[in-house]
């Protein structure tokens, strides 16, 4: 058997995997103020004290306190641990643990963008595993159900408040490398999808992060083995993607289009934890951890070059997003282009730059060889690429034509 095979084989295996499964989903509360519904859930299932992990940002501007307050009011003590940075390091989840223990308390509340959920779940699986993060690299390393973990999600983008996954920074040699851990245990217990939180989010942040959503739902469905659930899933984020991101990022104080860009993202994610994402996530994964460039930023200016590299092996699913989305075609061809071209549309729209201006040629093999090893035989991607078409995405996001 050929070495494409064998991955094929394995990822069929995967695939049939997770359908058997059927990975829990998280419990949900929604709405304008379901965030102040936390402290009554905490109450019913006994917890005293609970880790509130955030962004500094979101303590500076006082978010939180209705929360906070409410907490204090129902005597559940609350450990604020504002830490956590864009790309989280190993080093900040360690922390978070050590003074999860420390601090006694029995429950986790992460509230921020992908960044602080993905620390957080990263520091609830050392609360339960003696192993290094690096140990619980890859899939299936953690396997112990975590301490009650909440998400709420404040960025409409990465979905995490709904995946297995988590991804961290970690450093060999000064050389900084970004790895996921996946685990269905890493699944939040709940999430919290209250658009108040995000109304601050800037407009280029409500871009980047809803182009980051978009991604999740394009990769997930044209993946192979995507399963009627994951379509459905991904094409209810598509269509209130195209629906409502830019308008969200013309004008971010509409609670509703906030509510609904939350609920895409959620959507988005669950989508993508039941088939994986692609090669747009394992080169965007490479040139973030080189470059330190936003993920969402990324992903937004590698998709359409992606997609347009797959050529006609996605045609049909491209054609099918497109038709959800609105977008019109005489046929799969003319659809799916369209379709690109739409989304390149929106990111001019939105001001995202269709090409990494850090890129440079000379770190070409560094980014494809991580970005390969990430996605073969992981990713259930629709082709299987080696260096050559790799080489010929990265080639138009230098020159910026793409
Ligand atoms: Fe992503």
């Amino acid at each position: 058997m050929n070495r494409e095979k064998a991955w094929r084989l394995r990822q069929r295996m995967m695939s049939a995997a997770l359908r058997v499964m059927k990975q829990r989903e998280p419990h949900l509360l929604e709405g304008p103020g379901s965030v102040l519904q936390i402290p009554a859930v905490l109450e019913e299932k006994g917890i005293t004290r609970v880790m509130l992990v955030t962004s500094a940002g979101f303590i500076r501007r006082g978010t939180l306190i209705p929360l906070m307050d409410k907490l204090a009011g129902m005597d559940i003590g609350c450990e604020v641990f504002s830490e956590v940075m864009p790309d989280p390091s190993v080093h900040c989840a360690e922390k978070l643990h050590s003074l999860y223990k420390a601090t006694g308390c029995e429950a986790f509340i992460a509230a921020g963008g992908g960044s602080v959920i993905d620390c957080t779940k990263i520091a609830a699986a050392l609360c339960v595993r003696s192993k290094t993060v690096r140990q619980m690299r890859g899939t299936l390393q953690v396997m112990h159900k975590l301490p009650l973990l909440i998400a709420v999600p404040t960025t409409a983008g990465t979905g995490s408040e709904a995946t297995a996954a988590a991804v961290i920074t970690d450093t060999v040699k000064g050389v900084h490398y970004k790895y996921a851990v996946s685990d269905p245990c890493l699944i939040p217990h709940i999430a919290v999808l209250d658009p108040v939180l995000s109304l601050s989010l800037p407009p280029h942040h409500t871009a980047a992060t809803g182009m980051d959503a978009l991604t999740h739902a394009v990769e997930a469905y044209t993946n192979l083995y995507a399963s009627d659930n994951v379509k459905k899933h991904a094409l209810t984020a598509v269509k209130m993607i195209f629906a409502d991101l830019e308008k969200t990022y013309e004008d971010g104080s509409d609670l509703g289009r906030r509510g609904r860009m939350l609920k895409a993202s959620y959507e988005a994610g669950i989508a993508f934890t039941n088939n994986f994402v692609g090669y747009v996530h394992a080169l965007s994964h490479a040139c973030g951890a080189l470059y330190g460039l936003g993920h969402g930023e990324l992903n937004a200016a590698i998709l359409p070059a992606v997609l347009e590299e797959y050529g006609e092996a996605v045609y049909g699913s491209l054609s099918e997003i497109a038709e959800a989305a609105g977008i019109e075609g005489q046929d799969q061809k003319e659809r799916a282009r369209n379709l690109i071209s739409r989304i390149r549309a929106m990111n001019r729209y939105m001001g995202l730059d269709e090409k990494i201006r850090p890129l440079k040629q000379e770190d070409f093999e560094e980014i494809i060889t991580r970005a390969l090893s990430e996605a073969n035989p992981a990713y259930p991607v629709p082709v299987i690429w080696g260096y050559k078409e790799a080489e010929s995405v990265l080639r138009r996001l230098l020159a910026g034509n793409n």
